[in-house]
């Protein structure tokens, strides 16, 4: 899949994972702009790495493809600010529903899951994806192998092409991981994923890796 003329948009860009990828696909080439609530913050993140900036209304209504990194609590007000912008265009969907303090516990919300609860507020022609939810933010910060797979969700295998090309750009295998429902497997794995690093003291943290020798994808 190329992605290389796509335009993409970071939502919540100035933060742990949404800076951290935005490094990368800049590095690799790609158009990328930061956004954030505040202008002045989106120009401080993105200046070191060479990326656009602006409001997350903003930068997502320039985009092709528009990446959702904030979290859990702010998921909906943000997806509600940006949703007529992003009619007709690519939404990818990186959030975990955390519920704090206890973040090592699986908490999945009421829909099933963040990105089942993203697609009900959506509008329908919104092109829906999830990813990114087993990968470290502090590990994808440094260059080098990240060391994990990602897994992308959604309901059509040719959105679900688009992600895997994102995580690729970030260095990363990307994996057909199914339709959006299955989404919730990932989201309720990092809190698998943290309560591992806690016992086993994983700095940096622990991320995920498919075994098995996979062939070229199939459709379905
Ligand atoms: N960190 C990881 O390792 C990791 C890994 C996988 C998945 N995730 C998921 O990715 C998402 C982002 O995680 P993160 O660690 O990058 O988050 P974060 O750094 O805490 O926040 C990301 C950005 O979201 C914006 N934000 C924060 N609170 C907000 C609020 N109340 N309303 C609106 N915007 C708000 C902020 O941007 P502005 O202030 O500039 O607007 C902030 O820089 C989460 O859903 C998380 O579960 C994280």
């Amino acid at each position: 899949m190329n992605i290389e003329n796509r335009r993409i948009a970071v939502i919540g860009g100035t933060g742990n994972l949404g800076l951290a990828l935005a490094a990368r696909w800049a590095a690799a080439g790609m158009q990328v702009a930061i956004g954030s609530r505040s202008v002045k913050n989106a120009e401080a993140a993105a200046e070191p790495i060479g990326a656009g900036f602006g409001q997350n209304r903003d930068v997502a209504h320039t985009a092709d493809i528009i990446v959702v990194t904030v979290p859990a609590k702010a998921q909906l007000d943000t997806l509600n600010e940006i949703a007529d912008v992003v009619r007709g265009k690519l939404v990818v969907d990186t959030t975990v529903p955390l519920v704090p303090p206890r973040v090592a516990r699986v908490q999945l919300p009421a829909e099933g899951s963040a990105a089942m609860r993203a697609q009900a507020t959506m509008h329908d022609d919104v092109e829906l994806i999830s990813a990114f939810h087993n990968v470290a933010a502090q590990k994808l910060a440094k260059p080098g192998d990240v060391g994990c797979d990602v897994l992308v969700f959604g309901d059509k295998p040719e959105m679900r092409d688009i992600g895997i090309a994102l995580a690729e750009k970030a260095g990363m295998r990307g994996i057909h991981g199914g339709p959006l429902a299955n989404s919730a497997a990932a989201e309720a794995m990092t809190s698998v994923l943290i309560h591992i690093n806690r016992v086993y003291g994983v700095a940096e943290g622990a991320g995920i890796r498919i075994s098995g020798d996979l062939q070229q994808p199939s459709a379905g």
